[in-house]
């Protein structure tokens, strides 16, 4: 069993979660952080968390079940993941996930603090190369070998 969630603060990772969830025959969930994340002082916020690596709090539209494999989809913000995907990967420490992040332009070699996250495999949609669904189907397959 798997299932998809996604975080997203302007729609491209519900977009691509939703494209992964047909793809796996999956649903998708989201991650909800209690922070405001609108308007200029929200990205401010959302700067700043990111790279102070703060903890937020996060709540699901629905609980992982034990033993499901989890496709984590959410937004690079300054160099990392979004720390709503941090703080989803510590809620659930008995699950296997896969990352897929999706940013403007930074190259997956030059994102600082990923891969020690305790995910099994991070991908990267760099919304500069304009192939998204490209993308998206060499990640179904990859994950389908
Ligand atoms: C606070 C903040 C920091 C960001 N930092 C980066 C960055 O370091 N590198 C990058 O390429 N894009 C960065 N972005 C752009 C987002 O990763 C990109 O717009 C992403 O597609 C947004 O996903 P979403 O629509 O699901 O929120 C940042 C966006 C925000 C709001």
């Amino acid at each position: 069993m798997q299932n998809v969630y996604y975080f997203t603060r302007t729609g491209s990772s519900r977009r691509i979660a939703g494209k992964l969830a047909r793809g796996l025959g999956a649903d998708q969930y989201e991650i909800i952080d209690g922070n405001r994340y609108d308007g200029i002082f929200g990205y401010l916020r959302a700067g700043y968390y990111a790279s102070r690596r703060r903890t937020v709090a996060i709540t699901v539209s629905r609980e992982p079940v034990a033993g499901e494999k989890l496709y984590v989809v959410g937004p690079v913000w300054a160099g990392g993941p979004a720390p709503a995907l941090r703080s989803f990967r510590k809620a659930y420490p008995g699950h296997t996930m896969v990352l897929i992040l999706n940013d403007l332009g930074q190259p997956l070699e030059k994102l600082k603090h990923i891969g020690s996250e305790g995910f099994e495999r991070v991908y990267l949609i760099n919304h500069r190369d304009k192939q998204e669904d490209r993308d998206i189907e060499a990640i179904l397959l990859e994950e389908s070998i």
